[in-house]
């Protein structure tokens, strides 16, 4: 673990064990980055009073166990620590950061089983942009627990069931299988559905076959069921169109739909009545979860089996819990949904751990996902109050990438490749570079800015120091130098630079792909400093410094590279 402040948190941990006892010893030492020195540790001050010492004095005590640090610590003000690294210790971190190919990122151990829920679109219904953050959010989970060494089953959890699809599939009789399916795999999906619904609403006969048609397929019926799968399958070749624009990592065999579950709902309502989980209540099947209560202080309860004996949202993702932690043996269970479901999933986990179905050592965990709102700070719609069908959205931020690169000069398929990427890595950076959980405002004109902590601008760093290489006609692989940071700029940014890996394992762990972003724009903020006060190729830079120089570009910028990629953020390698 190269992390300096782990690191430094460590050794000051055995310091205080050493000065004060063993019981200071978990005690946290309070470090961070400082404007006077590397580092400051706070804890003389929090100690001193619970030892009734002068904090000075303890400081003095803990400098006095750190004698053999490889730097210098020093007391200041009422009883500061001081801490500076030697800037060899930091030239052989990032040295063996470079060597290593995961760039210092751990594996961890145990592993676990980590099962993924997101995405998950309606197929009754357009892919709206609520689902778009659900999805960039989820893959990125997906990539990070995959690259610590994690088992990830991804699930995409589509709303393919239910009363809608028997007057979805009335109406694909009613325009033809041919015409239905250009429709959908158009991605007119609410369309159709608009005009399913308003047949529904005005015809009685139509209203009659849709009702029979529920009934039929329930059944199970063979050609009302391949129907369904016309249906299905043009939808889900839609949704396909838009992962592969976006670089979502999903593919078919994960999907598992709300159908899937279908069959074993009756089970599942059979074996909670059976346990003394779920009660009849007013003729419907309810669970009723200790500690929800509604506005009237009533137990509040999740409704598994209504009174006309249908199942509902609740049993389905009961039916999916049992299945995830009884079939795919997960380990952890995270549900990338909206911030809006989050007592449906509170009562979920609940009645299934009363159920016996979620058991202490598995947990599950809703990552709410903040609802996406226009600039005038309401739900985002069109002008005309519509929701805004995604792949507009995304050929609208191609369009605008186009423009903002279009005075450099490539030829028509390069601009076309960048543009994509740069538009792509746009909308996905800005979904992730907020905490997932805080509403957010679409905003194409800054997040395609190329200041700030945009995608272009992350993309524009990497390209710069492509470029670099290009001048200096080698690979970024193909460094050779030690890193030797003399100037203020190269500690800064080899400092940072060294705590990739402690980071990426807290973002997985926590879920908390925004702090990814953070840690990267850093990133690119310190080597354009670096960049601006340390010259690398110029011809008047010793070789041995030029060597040096490179190297560290050539460690920023794979740590850029493998950090994007972790987000799902494209590269392109010219900007
Ligand atoms: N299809 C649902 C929606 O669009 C999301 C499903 C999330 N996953 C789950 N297991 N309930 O709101």
């Amino acid at each position: 673990m190269t992390d300096p402040q782990i690191v430094l948190t460590e050794r000051v941990q055995q310091a205080l064990a050493h000065a004060f006892g063993a019981e200071h010893a978990d005690a946290d030492p309070l470090i961070r980055p400082s404007q006077f020195a590397d580092f400051q540790a706070n804890v003389a001050m929090s100690l001193a009073k619970r030892l009734r010492r002068a904090p000075r004095e303890v400081a003095e005590a803990i400098r006095a166990e750190l004698s053999d640090f490889p730097g210098t610590v020093e007391v200041s003000g009422p009883g500061f620590l001081n801490i500076t690294l030697d800037d060899g210790w930091i030239a052989a971190e990032a040295q063996r950061m470079l060597d290593d190919p995961r760039l210092g990122v751990g594996t961890v151990t145990p592993t676990q089983t980590v099962v993924i829920d997101y995405s998950a679109p309606n197929a009754a219904k357009e892919m709206h942009v609520g689902h778009l953050r659900t999805t960039i959010v989820g893959d990125a989970l997906a990539r990070l627990h995959e690259h610590v060494g994690n088992t990830v089953i991804r699930q995409n959890h589509l709303g393919d069931w239910g009363t809608p699809f028997g007057m979805l599939i009335e109406h694909l009789l009613d325009i033809g299988e041919e015409a239905a399916v250009g429709q959908l795999e158009a991605g007119q999906g609410t369309e159709f559905y608009q005009a399913a619904r308003a047949k529904f609403d005005g015809d009685e006969a139509f209203k009659q076959r849709a009702r029979v048609r529920v009934t039929t397929l329930q059944s199970g019926d063979p050609d009302t069921l391949r129907l369904w799968h016309v249906f299905m399958d043009a939808t889900v070749r839609y949704f396909n169109k838009v992962y592969s624009l976006l670089g979502v990592t999903l593919t078919d065999a994960d999907i598992a739909g709300e159908s899937m579950y279908n069959p074993m709902l009756e089970r599942t309502c059979a074996d909670l009545e059976a346990s003394g989980t779920a009660e009849l209540s007013e003729g419907a099947l309810c669970v009723f979860p200790p500690g929800f209560t509604g506005s009237d202080d009533k137990p509040l309860p999740l409704i598994i089996r209504k009174s006309d004996g249908g199942y509902g949202y609740a049993t389905t993702d009961m039916a999916a819990i049992r299945y995830r932690v009884h079939d795919l043996k997960a380990g952890r269970i995270l549900y990338v949904v909206g911030a809006d479901q989050a007592l449906h999933f509170r009562m979920v986990f609940a009645a299934a751990q009363q159920a016996g179905w979620l058991p202490d050592e598995v947990s599950a965990e809703h990552v709410q996902i903040g609802m996406m709102l226009g600039k005038d700070g309401r739900r985002f719609k069109t002008r005309s109050g519509e929701s805004v069908k995604l792949t507009d959205l995304l050929d609208e931020a191609i369009e605008r990438a186009t423009a903002a690169i279009a005075d450099r000069g490539y030829d028509a398929a390069t601009q076309a490749e960048i543009a994509r990427a740069v538009g792509m890595g746009a909308v996905k950076y800005a979904d992730l570079s907020v905490s997932h959980d805080s509403e957010y405002v679409f905003d194409f004109d800054r997040m395609l800015g190329f200041t700030g902590n945009t995608g272009p601008y992350m993309q524009y760093a990497t390209a710069r120091i492509r470029s670099i290489f290009r001048k200096a006609d080698m690979e970024p692989a193909e460094v050779q130098g030690a890193i030797t940071p003399g100037e203020p700029a190269e500690r800064a940014l080899s400092l940072h630079l060294l705590g990739f890996g402690e980071l990426v394992s807290q973002v997985a762990a926590q879920s908390e792909p925004h702090r990814l972003c953070a840690f990267l724009f850093e990133t690119a903020s310190l080597f354009s400093t670096f960049y601006e006060q340390c010259p690398v190729l110029r011809t008047d830079v010793a070789p041995e410094v030029r060597a040096s120089r490179l190297a560290l570009c050539a460690l920023t910028l794979r740590t850029l590279e493998t950090g994007l990629d972790l987000l799902g953020v494209p590269v392109p390698e010219r900007m």
